[in-house]
């Protein structure tokens, strides 16, 4: 029996003796003593030959075998993989040309939004931002829209789960109402964000989009500073050149109401596709601030008078950039985003 004791005392010296130094080594070193057929398995296949006092001496040299095969391979993948990292710094090449660094680009609906701001700031107008998630009073009560007024049906709202006195915003407007009950005036802003709508999703509506709401509250403010802002607003974004028309509308925070329209024209596919053919097209609503709404926000309506109006930015951004879906705009395809990197 003495030589099975040999055959183990001999492959524990073989593995105290061995130095795997590169990573082939190491892989070598564990198929052979620790590997799914290592030499030791026939090893323990003769236990069974070996009489039974001796057995326990034979298990203790096994483990012992295994045991040391174990340690040496875990510190020699260590040092090995070490080894092989400081090898690859060695061999780094600085005068390798670099990896190229993707150059993001802006999306379509921030260029056309940042447009808009800008041309405003340009006038005085400073911006306000505030939350999209809303209380009833803000989107709808202070803005003369009270609760059972057939005028919510003109903005389907996602309300939050179990509560009917939260909800998603559905414009802009609500800034409007945080603002005023905050300041006094003279109040001129411009309000950027995204708002929410339960909408079927389709080629030209989407159940979120953004909009750019201005506001401006002070004595004396007339519907003449109004039409005269927009019209600006309009020749900068447009062109010198643009037209634009003022149709009376409704909405319930403004008295009297309007929607602005700029001519475009019917004489290549797309404005007239854009148009519907009169070549007018259709972008903000506004109006005189209704009394009621700066009553509701502690604003004196007997000292000060104000307008309002308020943009999409989507529609804009499609017909700048002649995109044919909105769905596109809310997807972040990189190979769609990716085609916009030169506007700015
Ligand atoms: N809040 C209106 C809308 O979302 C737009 C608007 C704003 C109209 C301000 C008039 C004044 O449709």
């Amino acid at each position: 029996m003495a030589n099975v004791f040999d055959e183990g005392k001999a492959i524990l010296a073989e593995i105290e003796a061995a130095s795997p130094a590169t990573p082939e080594e190491v892989e070598q070193f564990r198929i052979r003593f620790l590997g799914s057929k290592n030499i030791v398995k026939p090893l323990m296949g003769k236990m069974r030959d070996i009489p039974g006092d001796q057995k326990k001496d034979f298990g203790l040299l096994i483990k012992e075998i295994k045991g040391a095969a174990e340690a040496k391979y875990e510190a020699a993948k260590v040092q090995a993989e070490a080894a092989a990292e400081e090898a690859a710094a060695a061999n780094l090449d600085l005068t390798a040309p670099g990896e190229p660094i993707e150059v993001g680009a802006r999306h379509p609906v921030s260029i056309t939004m940042n447009r808009i701001i800008r041309i405003f700031e340009r006038i005085g107008f400073t911006v306000a931002e505030e939350r999209e998630v809303e209380d009833d009073w803000h989107n709808f009560t202070a803005m003369n829209t009270p609760e059972d007024h057939p005028a919510r049906d003109m903005q389907d709202t996602y309300y939050l789960q179990d509560s009917t006195a939260m909800l998603l915003r559905t414009h802009t407007s609500s800034v409007q109402a945080r603002v005023m009950t905050n300041t006094q005036p003279p109040i001129r802003i411009i309000a950027p964000g995204r708002v929410y709508r339960n909408e079927t999703i389709s080629a030209r509506s989407h159940c979120q989009f953004h909009q750019v709401e201005g506001l401006y509250i002070d004595k004396g403010v007339s519907f003449a500073d109004l039409k005269q802002t927009l019209y600006h607003f309009a020749r900068e974004m447009f062109g010198p050149g643009i037209e634009i028309r003022l149709r009376p509308s409704y909405f319930p925070f403004t008295e009297p109401s309007a929607e602005m329209d700029v001519y475009l024209g019917t004489d290549t596919e797309r404005t007239k596709r854009l148009t519907k053919g009169t070549g007018w097209l259709e972008i903000l609503g506004c109006g005189m601030v209704d009394p009621n709404v700066l009553a509701n926000c502690d604003i004196d309506p007997e000292i000060y008078t104000g307008f309002a109006f308020g943009m999409g930015i989507e529609r804009t951004a499609l017909q700048n950039f002649d995109i044919g879906d909105i769905r596109l705009l809310f997807e972040n395809d990189i190979r769609f985003l990716k085609q916009f990197t030169a506007a700015i």
